[in-house]
């Protein structure tokens, strides 16, 4: 069996579509686990993982690459913060937001963090959602280490967090505003009419073609004017091609009848 059967099976197996995933660096992280595990062929290391759900939990969770931080990138949630945030509630009463790939957490809670230091926590509804189910268990125990929320200002470790020994627990107050969710982004239908996406560190791993055909679902997933927010390599090339115009760098902005 070749790397392109083997895709095949998986998409059988856990309706994954390595396909969409650009080929080389997931090929390269791919052989390594195989080898890892002692295989030295993709068909024995799928016999493996239809007999034991196990490896097949490794095999997701490697494959999906769950490294994620509070407010990363910091000057760019200023720009979310001072700018961004208040041009959208000074629209509407209240907002609605996707963390589109949030693995663990740290990217809705960063997010709640800020609205409600902004004193916008009741006027806001929070989706966050990832294809990785044990990534979003984590988010929603929402338990982080020390060098986790090195990111999180001193201030807000204080109002949000309880430390735990040496852990940081997220308060009810914070996790009770997010409604985590699995929502595998090439093949389930998004949520509709959100003010603001957040899709950050996730495209860079998908095929031109894939990254296209998510572009439009994400079009057409904002509401008016709504704001795309993208990962610090992530640049969309030629966003009036998908109805956006660049706001600043990493945001986009839908333009009404813009997909046309
Ligand atoms: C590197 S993390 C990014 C986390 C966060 N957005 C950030 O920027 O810190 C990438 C996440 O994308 C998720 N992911 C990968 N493929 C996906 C797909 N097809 N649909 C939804 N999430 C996916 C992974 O499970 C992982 O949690």
């Amino acid at each position: 069996m070749n790397y392109d059967e083997f895709t095949v099976e998986i998409k059988k197996l856990c309706d994954i579509d390595l396909s969409n995933y650009k080929e080389k660096q997931m090929k390269r992280r791919i052989d390594s686990l195989i080898k890892r595990n002692g295989h030295e062929s993709y068909d024995s290391y799928l016999t493996q993982l239809k007999k034991s759900e196990q490896h097949l939990k490794e095999f997701l969770g490697y494959i999906t690459i769950n490294v994620s931080e509070f407010f990363r990138n910091p000057a760019q949630w200023q720009i979310l913060e001072q700018e961004l945030i208040p041009e959208l509630i000074s629209r509407k009463n209240t907002l609605k937001i996707w963390s589109s790939a949030c693995s663990t957490g740290e990217e809705p809670y960063s997010l709640v963090m800020l609205l409600d230091k902004m004193g916008l926590i009741n006027r806001a509804s929070i989706i966050a959602s990832d294809i990785d189910e044990e990534a979003l268990e984590q988010a929603r125990i929402g338990i982080y280490t020390s060098k986790g929320i090195a990111n999180v200002p001193e201030e807000m470790v204080k109002a949000n967090f309880i430390k735990e020994n040496d852990n940081y627990v997220i308060k009810d107050k914070i996790k009770k505003a997010v409604d985590f969710k699995i929502i595998n982004l090439l093949e389930d239908p998004f949520p509709s009419n959100c003010d603001l996406i957040l899709c950050r560190n996730v495209m860079i791993y998908f095929t031109e073609k894939a990254k296209e055909k998510l572009y439009k679902k994400f079009y057409n997933a904002l509401s008016d004017n709504g704001i795309f927010f993208v990962g610090s390599t992530e640049q969309i090339m030629m966003p009036q091609k998908y109805g956006f115009i660049s706001r600043k760098h990493f945001f986009y902005q839908k333009i009404v009848g813009g997909n046309k």
